[in-house]
């Protein structure tokens, strides 16, 4: 028995590995659970007992070089598949391309809108989502039965008949943001309120349920239309070049006293068509009283921007809808 078992480690030193199948074969014949070295641990219930110590002892010195042999050639093999992989690797060579993700056209829109307002003095504020009717319409100066109101345009989140509940809605404009700034800031305030804004219109390649605007609240003693007008104009000229072709007309809007519009030419000298881009006006004195400010006192002006517009008309894109669809096709363009 101890012969055979010093025969065993004298083959299990001397096996040669020098590549992964022999490496496997050599796991296969000494170590696997039919190996040779098991099959002897099975025969030492046959061996005399006061030889027993003995062999046992041997069986596991040959059990422990077989590991050894096993661990050593499995590591020198793995080491010269690195040094192969290293003496053919070119480290000149330019590594492959990683895909750069890029910002969405409509947050680009909207840095660069927020950019030119701050160089000309504007504050960047924020209001609620969810909105009750009081911010979205009453202090807007909306009459209770204005169309505005109709489930056809707005989502409700909470409808209710109780009197001293208010209904509760996706703001359908930035504008309820105005009363909130109002309500807790005293004038001067020169501010612009970008946000999401959601009204329940079919979805075509000019609406879509859900947009964004940029709104802007001015308040102060003596602002004036050529105040309103002026910033327009050198908004319209910073976003689009001094060449840009606008105009701006009479519009109406339940919170503004006059209202303006303003639109901007798409397309060519010959061909194209005016695309309206904001509603404007001066803030009527009722939304100052219902935002406790003294309309005696104080004058200002006010806008809603469509930042979708704004975007269309920068980049020449004719359907609202593509914003959406995050289809990588269409966002790779703006990198
Ligand atoms: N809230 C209006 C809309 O969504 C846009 C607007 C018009 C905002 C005139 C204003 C404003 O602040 O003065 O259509």
């Amino acid at each position: 028995m101890l012969d055979d078992i010093k025969a065993l480690k004298e083959e299990i030193a001397t096996y040669t590995v020098t590549n992964q199948d022999q490496l496997e074969e050599f796991r296969l014949e000494f170590l696997s659970r039919n190996g040779r070295v098991q099959s002897m641990f099975k025969n030492l219930g046959s061996v005399p007992k006061e030889e027993r110590a003995l062999v046992g002892k041997e069986m596991n010195e040959a059990k422990k070089l077989a590991q050894h042999r096993f661990d050593e050639a499995k590591k020198v093999l793995e080491e010269s598949t690195l040094e192969i992989k290293a003496a053919t690797s070119d480290i000149t060579l330019t590594p492959p391309l990683t895909p750069v993700g890029s910002l969405h056209p409509l947050t680009q829109t909207m840095e660069e809108m927020k950019n030119i307002f701050y160089r000309l003095g504007f504050t960047i504020a924020d209001g609620p989502e969810v909105e009750d009717d009081f911010h979205n319409f009453t202090a807007l100066n909306f009459p209770p039965n204005h169309p505005a109101r109709d489930e056809q345009d707005t989502f409700f989140v909470r409808k209710s008949d109780d009197p001293d509940m208010m209904d509760l809605v996706l703001r359908t404009h930035t504008s309820p943001v105005q009363i909130r700034m109002m309500e807790k800031q005293t004038p001067p305030i020169r501010s612009i309120m970008p946000g999401r804004v959601y009204r329940n219109e079919a979805v075509s390649p000019k609406s879509y349920f859900l947009f964004h605007q940029v709104e802007a609240l001015y308040v102060d003693t003596n602002v004036s239309v050529a105040d309103l007008k002026q910033t327009l104009i050198t908004f319209v000229k910073l976003m689009y070049g001094s060449d840009v072709k606008y105009r701006l007309r009479p519009g109406f809007f339940p919170f503004t006293e006059p209202s303006l519009e303003m639109d901007i030419w798409w397309g060519t000298e010959k061909d194209g068509k005016w695309l309206e881009i904001l509603g404007s006006g001066m803030v009527d004195p009722n939304v100052f009283k219902a935002s406790g400010v003294d309309p005696e006192k104080y004058t200002g002006f006010a806008w809603g921007m469509g930042v979708e517009r704004i975007a269309i008309l920068k980049y020449g894109i004719d359907d609202i809808r593509t914003f959406y669809e995050n289809d990588l096709r269409f966002l790779e363009q703006f990198n």
